[in-house]
C-alpha cells in the first residue's frame, strides 16, 4: 500500500504547484502523468500540472443573467443609496462563468464602471471592460486569461484603485454544505461569550464553515474569533475603506459579498446575525439533515420565521470559570419567548448562493429564474433571537409590535441539545482564555 502525502499547494501565476512527498505510481493514478512534469529531489517531488491552467487560464464573453440584470436595475432592486464614497474594493471572486468584484461603496446603484484586469506581476492586461454597478456593491466582469488581479475605476482611463486578488470559486463541488453568514460586528458590548456559544450551536446543527464580518470590536474578543480561524472554521472579513459610517451601515455590504464569498464554496448559506439561532422544533434531526433531504431543487432558500427571547443585559467582559461561563449564556439564561412572528416577518433564511440574484437581510430579492423559497412553517423551525432589549430602544417600540403577535411564553431549547452546547462552548472558552497555571516560573 503506497501513501500519498500532499504537502501543500501553491497558486503561482494562476498554475497550480503541488508539492508532494510521493511515489510516481501514486501520482499516476491521480493525475495525468502525460500532462505532468516530475522533477525529483531526494523524496519531495515538486510536480508542475501543465493543464494550460485552465482553472485560472479562461476568458469568457458574455455575462450570465445580463439582461436579467438589466431589468433588475431598471427596477432598482437592491439600490439603498448610503453616504457619498467613491469606489472601494472589498473582494474579488473568480467563478467558472465570471468575475464578481464586491466594493464597499453603496451610492453607486447602476453607475457604468470599468473592470481592469492584471497578472501576477501587476502588469496590466488588454483593454478595460465596460460594466455596471449591480446589485447595489457588486459588479460582474468578463473572465480573461492570465489574471490574477483586478481592480476598477469610474472612467476607461481613470488610475485603478490598488488591485486585488481573484478569490478562487472554480470549484466544481462546494468545499462545505452549510456554513453561516454573519452579519458585521461593531459597537461596545462583549462579544466572545455568545461568538462561542454562537459557533458552538451552529456546529451542532451541521455547519463546517463560517463567514465573520468585522467593523468593530475588542481585542479581547477579537481572540476567540481569531482562535476559529486557526481551526479553519472561520475566516474574517475585515470591513474598512477610507469613508466613515455608523457600524449598522455594513450590514447589507456583508449581504452582497457573503452571496459572492459563499457561491460554489457552500451548497447552502444562513444569513444571520450573532444573536440569532436557527432551530429545529418539532423536526427530529438537525438543520444539516433538514438540508440534505429537501428534495425539491427548486428550493433556493429557505424561511424560518422569528421568536424574540428577551435579553435584558450586557455580556460579561472576560471569561471567569465554567460556572460562570454557563451562567451567562444566551440560551441558559433568557427564557422569556415572544410569539412567532408571521410569515416573512423580519425573517432568517438559509439560502443556496448559486441561486439568488439579489439577496436581502430577510429574504433573496431575486432568484435566478427556476428557484424560489420555501418558508418553514414554525412546527419545523423557527429562529430564537436572543434580542438585547436595550439596543436600538427595541424593549421600548419594537416591543410592542412582536407583543401583538400573541403571548410570551417561557421556552429552552431541547435538553439534549442544550447539554452538548454547553459543554462544547464550555471548553472552547477555557481552551482560549483559560489561563494555564504553570507557564514561565
Ligand atoms: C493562457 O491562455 C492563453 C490562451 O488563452 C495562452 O496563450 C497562455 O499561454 C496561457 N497561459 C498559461 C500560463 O498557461
Ligand atoms: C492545452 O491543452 C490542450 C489539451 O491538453 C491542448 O490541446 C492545447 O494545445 C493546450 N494549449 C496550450 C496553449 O498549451
Ligand atoms: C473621490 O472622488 C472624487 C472625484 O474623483 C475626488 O475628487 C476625491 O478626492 C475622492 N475622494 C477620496 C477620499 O478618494
Ligand atoms: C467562579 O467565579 C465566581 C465569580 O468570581 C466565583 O464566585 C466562583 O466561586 C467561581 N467558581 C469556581 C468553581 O471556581
Ligand atoms: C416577558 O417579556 C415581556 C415583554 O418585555 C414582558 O411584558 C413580560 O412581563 C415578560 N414575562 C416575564 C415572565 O418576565
Ligand atoms: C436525550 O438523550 C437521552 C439519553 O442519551 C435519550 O434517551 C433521549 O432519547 C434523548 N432525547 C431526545 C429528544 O433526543
Amino acid at each position: 500500500m503506497k501513501e500519498l502525502v500532499i504537502g501543500f499547494a501553491l497558486l503561482v501565476a494562476g498554475c497550480l504547484l503541488l508539492f508532494q512527498l510521493v511515489d510516481d505510481s501514486v501520482l499516476s493514478g491521480i493525475f495525468s502523468l502525460s500532462s505532468t512534469q516530475v522533477t525529483k529531489a531526494d523524496r519531495l517531488s515538486v510536480i508542475y500540472i501543465n493543464n494550460n491552467c485552465t482553472k485560472h487560464n479562461v476568458t469568457t464573453n458574455e455575462l450570465p443573467y445580463h439582461d436579467l440584470h438589466m431589468k433588475w436595475m431598471a427596477e432598482e432592486v437592491t439600490k439603498e443609496n448610503y453616504a457619498k464614497a467613491n469606489i472601494s474594493l472589498e473582494a474579488a471572486y473568480e467563478y467558472v462563468d465570471q468575475i464578481a468584484i464586491q466594493i464597499t461603496s453603496q451610492n453607486l446603484f447602476g453607475e457604468k464602471v470599468y473592470c481592469h484586469y492584471f497578472d501576477s506581476n501587476k502588469k496590466k492586461i488588454g483593454e478595460p471592460f465596460e460594466s455596471n454597478v449591480f446589485p447595489e456593491s457588486v459588479i460582474y466582469c468578463l473572465r480573461r486569461a492570465g489574471t490574477n488581479y483586478v481592480s476598477l475605476t469610474k472612467k476607461p482611463n481613470d488610475t485603478p484603485e490598488y488591485p486585488i486578488p481573484l478569490l478562487d470559486r472554480t470549484m466544481e463541488k462546494p468545499e462545505h454544505y452549510f456554513s453561516v453568514c454573519i452579519a458585521p460586528f461593531f459597537g461596545t458590548e462583549p462579544k466572545w461569550l455568545m461568538i462561542a456559544e454562537f459557533v458552538e450551536w451552529y456546529k451542532l446543527q451541521g455547519a463546517t464553515y463560517f463567514y465573520f464580518y468585522l467593523a468593530e470590536m475588542s481585542l479581547y474578543d477579537r481572540i476567540i474569533l481569531d482562535d476559529y480561524v486557526r481551526t479553519g472554521e472561520a475566516e474574517v472579513v475585515i470591513m474598512h475603506d477610507r469613508f466613515d459610517r455608523p457600524g449598522d451601515r455594513w450590514h447589507m455590504l456583508e449581504i452582497h459579498d457573503c452571496i459572492l464569498r459563499s457561491r460554489a464554496h457552500s451548497k447552502w448559506a444562513a444569513f444571520v446575525d450573532i444573536d440569532e439561532r436557527l432551530t429545529m422544533t418539532q423536526y427530529k434531526g438537525t438543520i444539516l439533515d433538514y438540508l440534505k433531504n429537501i428534495g425539491d431543487k427548486s428550493i433556493g432558500s429557505i424561511q424560518y420565521r422569528q421568536r424574540w427571547i428577551m435579553k435584558t443585559e450586557d455580556q460579561p467582559e472576560k471569561y471567569i470559570n465554567a460556572t460562570e461561563t454557563v451562567k451567562w449564556m444566551t440560551t441558559q439564561r433568557y427564557t422569556n419567548t415572544s410569539h412567532v412572528g408571521p410569515p416573512g416577518h423580519t425573517a432568517k433564511c438559509i439560502v443556496r448562493p448559486e441561486t439568488i440574484g439579489a439577496m436581502f437581510i430577510h429574504y433573496p430579492r431575486k432568484f435566478n429564474p427556476g428557484f424560489n423559497q420555501y418558508g418553514l412553517t414554525p412546527e419545523e423551525g423557527v429562529v430564537r433571537h436572543y434580542r438585547d432589549q436595550r439596543f436600538d430602544n427595541w424593549g421600548k417600540t419594537w416591543i410592542k409590535e412582536v407583543a401583538a403577535f400573541g403571548p410570551f411564553e417561557d421556552t429552552k431549547l431541547e435538553e439534549n441539545v442544550s447539554k452538548q452546547l454547553v459543554e462544547t462552548v464550555v471548553k472552547r472558552v477555557k481552551y482560549v482564555y483559560g489561563k494555564a497555571q504553570n507557564g514561565y516560573k
